[in-house]
């Protein structure tokens, strides 16, 4: 039987690539595997050859130490891959296909799914609705930053490309369908944003310049893209948006308003979540910074989308609050504005299909937006590190050396 190189969590800071033995068309048990989830059949499966593998700001939560991640969890929720193997109960998907897999893990059979909510499916985590490959408190499906992996509910949830050669050819874009591209995007839609909005984009990593580049697709007239990172926010600048740095500049409603005249603007969304730092030169570690300096921010009727992961548990959290997920949340300003809030996983599949169709028709340039990077699965470690230190770059594993 083949191998199957992974890239597991090992402990605060650092990550492997272990063997962990070909998959098959069971999740047989593992670390962070849910014991009501071992030896669940998945005959509505495939076994993907992985094409290409994103590491995410998700996964830096777990490095970083700041979940109950065990040590040996296989990571990697954003797959693109080939499908090698087909269960008996899959009836469209054929070996050969290449697609998209969106990272929330959904059966296509309970009522969340029937409503399209398929990052709330009922049946794929015994703790909660919603699931996703390679994280903790998910139920435990194999993390896909790894050559293979098995993907359940297979004719339900996959996006096959039309054509494979043009897919190759586009790959570094398509690979943000699984997962950055979908919630970037949810995060614009959810936040109200349409043809001549002002919107505020706090967070310069991959998912605010997914999110940026999303409000640009939807007719923004104005986004500004707040961070502390001088790099991200150049990057931001390179496709068009305006900046604000929180490091130099703490006060963001005055940036907002020398930008606008104003010192609101019409949507915000929250690419940061629950690590967010003060604004300011010295400041540290303030979960709520975000929620409280977007909804001073946004105008009165105003919408908030936030992407950003907020959880119920955090070890490193702040305080003893923090630990438990609760935060200073000033939710009478909120409420004094009449702001509606959108938060959760990204429900991918209510996008991904458009999305495609918006890169190969050539009209979204993503792979451009957030700076693809390509690199070995030897090489994921390195990308980890360099990742969490913030470089400019979302950086995207090839474990079979396939991309051009
Ligand atoms: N909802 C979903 O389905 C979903 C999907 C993917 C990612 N996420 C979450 O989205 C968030 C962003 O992901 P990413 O990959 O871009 O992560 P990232 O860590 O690369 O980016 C976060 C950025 O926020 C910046 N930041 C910190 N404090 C800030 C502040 N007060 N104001 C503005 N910027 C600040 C950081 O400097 C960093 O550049 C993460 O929390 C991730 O877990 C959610
Ligand atoms: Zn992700
Ligand atoms: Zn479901």
């Amino acid at each position: 039987m083949a191998g199957n190189r992974a890239v597991a969590y090992m402990e605060p800071g650092k990550v492997e690539v272990i063997d962990i033995g070909y998959p098959d068309l069971v999740l047989r048990d593992g670390p962070g595997v849910n014991p009501l989830n071992v030896g669940r059949k998945c005959n509505h499966g495939v076994v993907l050859k992985v094409v290409t593998t994103n590491i995410c700001g998700s996964d830096q939560h777990m490095v970083r130490g700041r979940t109950t991640a065990p040590s040996g969890l296989v990571l990697g929720h954003e797959i693109t891959g080939e499908v090698i193997e087909v269960g008996s109960d899959v009836e469209f998907i054929k070996k050969g296909d290449l697609v998209s897999v969106p990272f929330n893990i959904a059966c296509g059979r309970c009522r969340s799914c029937k409503e399209r909510d398929t990052h709330i499916c009922e049946n794929v985590n015994p703790d909660r609705p919603g699931s996703a490959y390679g994280y903790v408190d998910m139920g435990g499906w194999v993390g896909g930053q790894s050559e293979y992996v098995m993907v359940p509910y297979a004719d339900f949830q996959l996006l096959k490309f039309p054509d494979k050669e043009q897919a190759m050819e586009k790959i570094t874009d398509l690979t943000m369908l699984s997962d950055i591209f979908p919630t970037g995007y949810h995060g614009a839609v959810s936040a109200g944003v349409k043809p001549g909005s002002t919107v505020y984009i706090a967070g310069a990593g991959p998912v605010g310049l997914a999110a940026a580049h999303s409000a640009q697709l939807l007719g923004a007239a104005v986004v500004i893209v707040g961070d502390l990172n001088g790099e991200r926010l150049a990057q931001a600048r390179s496709f068009g948006c305006e900046t604000v740095n929180l490091r130099e500049h703490p006060d963001l409603g005055e940036q907002i308003d020398q930008l606008l005249g104003v010192p609101e603007v019409d949507c915000a969304v929250d690419c940061v979540g629950f690590e967010a730092s003060g604004h300011g030169s010295n400041a540290g570690e303030a979960p709520a910074t975000v929620l409280n300096s977007i909804m001073e921010v946004t105008r009165a009727g105003g919408r908030l989308g936030i992407p950003g992961l907020y959880v119920t548990g955090d070890p490193g959290g702040i305080d003893e609050d923090a630990k438990i997920g609760t935060l200073k949340v000033r939710l009478g300003l909120g409420w004094a504005k009449a702001h509606t809030f959108v938060t959760g996983q990204t429900p991918v599949m209510k996008y991904h299909r458009d999305l495609m169709a918006a890169i190969l028709s050539g009209r979204a340039q993503i792979a451009k937006a957030v700076n693809a990077t390509v690199i070995s699965i030897d090489d994921a470690p390195r990308g980890y590190q360099e990742f969490d230190q913030g470089a400019a770059r979302k950086y995207v594993i090839d474990p079979h050396g396939l991309v051009k």
